[in-house]
């Protein structure tokens, strides 16, 4: 297990390209297994080679947090094909620590991309998993969640006021 430093947001390289993967090789699949175990580490749900300070288009998502390792996806060259209808929620991002925004994404996508093996996988996520596909993309563009949010970062421990009200009483 290896851990690399996530790069936080005001760090150049994460708004730098990322460069196309063009081959497998043991450089980039120990990448691969450090970034899962950054991701899983950091409890987060994705992560893209950029925020560990690789510009190369490859991202690490699984949304199933609660069993790390069980089913994680690794995308290399991803590209979404399709978009679908509309979702509105918080999102967060290590790079951004301690902070999550309102952001509308599809709610429904279709992503090709190659798989650890190089395999072109087409895959459809919906939910969770489609805007972790959208958030994870953008970061290969250098594009941070920031960039795209409705409303302002707000601290992430914030309860929202529904629930302060229900508190009180
Ligand atoms: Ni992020």
């Amino acid at each position: 297990m290896a851990l690399r430093q996530i790069r936080i947001d005001g760090d150049d390289i994460l708004r730098k390209k990322c460069k196309e993967v063009k081959e497998m090789n043991d450089r980039t699949g120990v990448l691969i297994d450090d970034m899962l175990d950054t991701m899983y580490d950091a409890n987060g749900v994705g992560l893209a080679a950029p925020q560990v300070g690789v510009l190369k288009r490859i991202v690490v998502i699984d949304v199933d947090y609660e069993h790390p390792y069980d089913n994680p996806y690794v995308m290399i060259n991803p590209v979404i094909l399709e978009k679908e209808g509309e979702q509105t929620g918080d999102e967060g991002c290590l790079s951004i620590p301690g902070k999550v925004a309102e952001v509308t994404r599809p709610e429904r996508v279709v992503v090709k991309y190659l798989d650890r093996e190089m395999k072109e996988v087409t895959l459809e996520a919906q939910d969770l998993f489609a805007r972790a596909i959208c958030h994870e993309l953008d970061h290969l563009e250098g594009v941070l969640y920031k960039d795209v949010a409705e409303g302002p970062l707000r601290d992430a421990d914030e309860l929202p006021e529904e629930q302060l009200d229900s508190e009180e009483e």
